[in-house]
């Protein structure tokens, strides 16, 4: 999402470290005895190919920097529309008709702005390569794109009348799709017996410590124990169990009502509430109105844990993870099983987060993992301008945890959880979006998406640029190998932004005209363990958004190539490889978003191209003409 209420809530940044960054870099690799080894234990991606030119890795023919109606991929390669928005989900949905929309039909249908994507193999646990169930997160609605007659802008958003803000929030939240492979071409199996749609208003339990605070209470739930759907779920991630981890984000932006009049002014203020809200769905459901429920919006900013393969699961938000805007929840295993979960606050000025459980998981008893995000200790990152991250427990009683601060139990903490993470100390970051292990070499790779508004002398040595419009990379190694130890180490992976151009960027020198980016949103990894971007927002620098492919390691590392080029005002989100390489999926969001475009004159019609017909957010499947491997 970039079109919503990010302003900052956080209380600010470290002071100017300036040439620490150059002291750290010549002592990390002293620190910890670990820097070198892993990127020793990866060189060489894989055999060069006859068409490997340069230190890169990849050998497709890189995309041009655009900025167009239409997508664009590497010769030799082939775009196929899976699913769009409006298309049947379950087996009695109606076909898709935008001058016809209602809210019966479209819980029924695909939502709006697919971003995550996840594989679930069927049979389950398999290693299938043909048959799985994709998991979609649907993040949030551009009304002036999906209704007919209400305007431009994400102010028309407030122009909706009941009905259409019901239409609205059928359209967020998930889906499950059943998909198969026949050949290249990938189908949506009709009838599944598993799909699903999640929608702002589907059942769901709270789970972990915050499950029946008081906090958590309203006058339609007084147990505090349940609640009605998920909505702004942006990233996400699956568990080794093979359950799916959605994050809701902006929740804030759902609320109307004064912050002024909010009984919490602490938790108000922190967690932005309040503030011009962008949907006028609290016109019409008191929930959204904070003067009438102004604990509803403790209910949501969690981690929602759903069982793809039970259609019938009641979906668990698990407040031990804490609760903020949440971009993603990638995982690793630590040494001894337990899990590890990677988590950023997406807000300007906020914080990375990582959740060990207390367990290790069992991969022979699924059952016996079901609850095993309830309970764990969350913690909070320090970059220091050393080189090392230190993780801080958010552990009440432990610390500035106590009740002289305002926390008396684990559920304030985690209710609470930016304030707890202030009171430690933590590093003010970039926009901390996706947080992603890396299997191959270990490494954890931290995209931030980018912070205009940070000031000269808020800088530090993780986040070292002012006004930093264009977002960087970090990459952390954990000591030891661990994902569970206290501390690694971390250095800027990638600098983005234009060459030449803009302050302060950090590239392989062989960068291409065409392979720069700004704005990394999502992240992923191929089974060789190399690194995919894909951004959002990346018109700030006048080019279309993209994906780009980046080796970590060998003579390529830190060099991306532009493979994707995403049609006009869209992100790229989700981007997913099946475990053979052979397709990669993108969820291909907002397209026609940005000023003056509407239902009725949009800035694209993709992917349809229909007269008439609104841009459509759609998943597409890329294959490589050959059959070969994306990327190859
Ligand atoms: Fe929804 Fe953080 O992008
Ligand atoms: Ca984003
Ligand atoms: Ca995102």
């Amino acid at each position: 999402m970039h079109d919503d209420d990010d302003s900052i809530s956080s209380p600010g940044g470290e002071p100017s470290i300036g040439d620490l960054i150059a002291r750290r870099l010549s002592r990390r690799s002293a620190l910890l005895g670990i820097a070198g080894t892993a990127a020793a234990a990866v060189a060489g991606s894989g055999p060069a190919s006859a068409q490997k030119t340069g230190p890169s890795s990849f050998t497709f023919g890189e995309v041009a920097h655009v900025n167009d109606a239409m997508h664009h991929v590497p010769d030799g390669y082939e775009v196929q529309v899976l699913i769009r928005w409006g298309d049947p989900v379950l087996a009695d949905a109606a076909a898709f008709d935008p001058a016809n929309l209602s809210a019966v039909t479209q819980a029924k249908q695909f939502g709006y702005n697919n971003d995550f994507l996840g594989l679930h193999p069927l049979p389950p646990g398999s290693t299938a390569n043909d048959r799985f169930l994709m998991v979609v997160n649907h993040e949030y609605t551009n009304s002036n794109l999906m209704l007919a007659g209400i305007g431009e802008g994400r102010e028309a958003r407030l122009r909706a009348d009941r009905r259409q803000a019901e239409i609205e929030m059928a359209a967020h939240g998930g889906a499950v799709i059943e998909i198969a492979r026949e050949g290249r071409r990938w189908n949506v199996v009709e009838g599944s017996r598993y799909a699903r749609r999640i929608d702002a208003n589907t059942p769901m339990r709270v789970a972990g410590p915050a499950a029946g605070d008081a906090r958590m209470k309203t006058s339609g739930d007084p147990s505090g124990t349940r609640v009605s759907g998920m909505f702004n779920n942006c990233a996400g991630g699956e568990t080794p169990w093979g359950t799916w981890l959605t994050c809701e984000e902006n929740f804030h932006v759902y609320f109307q009502g004064e912050q002024a009049k909010h009984p919490d002014q602490v938790l108000a203020k922190r967690y932005g509430l309040g503030r011009a809200p962008s949907y006028a769905w609290g016109k019409y459901f008191d929930r959204f109105d904070l003067d009438k429920e102004p604990n509803e919006p403790n209910r949501f900013g969690w981690i929602v844990e759903i069982d793809p393969y039970d259609p019938q699961w009641t979906p668990a938000k698990r407040t031990a993870l804490g609760r903020f805007a949440h971009e993603g929840c990638h995982h690793a295993v630590a040494k001894d099983g337990r899990v590890v979960c990677y988590m950023g606050d997406d807000a300007r000025m906020e914080y990375v987060y990582k959740f060990v459980t207390a367990r290790p998981w069992s991969p022979t008893d699924r059952a016996a993992n079901r609850d095993l995000l309830d309970d764990g200790t969350l913690y909070v990152a320090r970059f220091d301008a050393d080189g090392r991250v230190v993780w801080l427990p958010l552990v009440h009683g432990q610390g500035p945890l106590t009740a002289a601060n305002g926390f008396t139990s684990q559920a304030d903490v985690v209710i609470g959880a930016r304030r707890a993470a202030d009171l430690l100390k933590a590093t003010p970051m970039d926009r901390p979006e996706d947080i992603e292990p890396n299997r191959v070499n270990g490494r954890v790779y931290v995209a931030l998406s980018n912070n205009g508004s940070r000031k000269p002398e808020e800088v530090n040595a993780a986040n070292p640029r002012p006004k930093n419009d264009h977002g960087h990379i970090l990459e952390i190694t954990p000591k030891d190998g661990d994902h569970a130890a206290s501390e690694g180490v971390w250095e800027i992976f990638i600098a983005a932004g234009e060459p030449g151009k803009h302050a302060g960027t950090k590239y392989h020198p062989a960068t291409s005209a065409n392979g720069w980016l700004t704005c990394p949103d999502n992240v992923a990894f191929d089974s060789k363990g190399r690194l995919w971007i894909a951004t959002d927002s990346a018109e700030i620098a006048g080019i279309a958004d993209g994906l780009y492919a980046c080796d970590v390691a060998g003579e390529g590392r830190a060099l991306p190539r532009q493979f994707f080029a995403a049609p006009k005002g869209a992100e790229v989100c989700g981007p997913i490889f099946t475990p053979d390489d052979r397709t990669l999926f993108l969820a291909i969001q907002h397209p026609g978003e940005g000023k003056g475009s509407t239902f009725e004159t949009p800035s694209t019609r993709w992917p349809d191209f229909k007269d008439g017909q609104p841009p459509r957010p759609a998943v597409i499947a890329i294959t490589k003409k050959d059959g070969g491997p994306i990327g190859s």
